[in-house]
């Protein structure tokens, strides 16, 4: 059983609603067990035990929010060697894959061990609260498909 957290922020609900149709995506392939957890609730050790480290995040001017860059820091603390990491992002403007690729840029810096599964996931929300725009949300769940199959390869 490959087991997956993924670890997330969200103001208005819309980065929760993605992270919950990531998980779906994955629980349609056999094998994998996926939680959720917010960076305040997930104790670092806790995080040995996952096969991948999943981390979303609300674009918050241009990038992830304090508590998930923080969170991403943390990630240093611990020996992540050999584990997958993949990141999404929600964005109101024009910021398609802005905070994604800062989250991408934090990990490779701070967290070397931790490798990209996948590259990370932008999702498009209607204004500062939403709601999550057509046509995004089975993208949410492809791409829970695609690194629950990844794991198990
Ligand atoms: C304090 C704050 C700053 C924001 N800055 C940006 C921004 O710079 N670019 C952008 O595209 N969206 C920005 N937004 C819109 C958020 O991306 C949007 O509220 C978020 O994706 C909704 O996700 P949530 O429901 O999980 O909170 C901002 C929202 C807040 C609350």
């Amino acid at each position: 059983m490959a087991k997956v957290i993924i670890v997330y922020e969200s103001v208005f609900g819309n980065t929760k609603m993605v992270a919950e149709s990531i998980i779906e995506g994955m629980r349609q392939v056999s094998g994998i067990e996926a939680t959720l957890g917010k960076p305040k609730e997930v104790d670092l050790k806790q995080l040995i035990g996952y096969d991948a480290i999943l981390v979303g995040s609300p674009n918050h001017m241009g990038g992830a929010t304090r508590g998930i860059r923080k969170f991403i820091d943390k990630l240093a603390k611990i020996n992540l060697e050999g584990k997958l990491a993949a990141v999404f992002d929600t964005y109101a403007g024009g910021e398609f894959e802005k905070a994604v690729k800062k989250m991408e840029k934090q990990i490779g810096e701070k967290v070397p061990a931790l490798k990209l599964a996948a590259p990370g996931l932008s999702i498009k929300v209607e204004g500062m609260r939403g709601p999550i725009a057509e046509g995004e949300l089975p993208k949410c769940k492809e791409f829970g498909v695609k690194i629950a199959n990844q794991l198990k390869g």
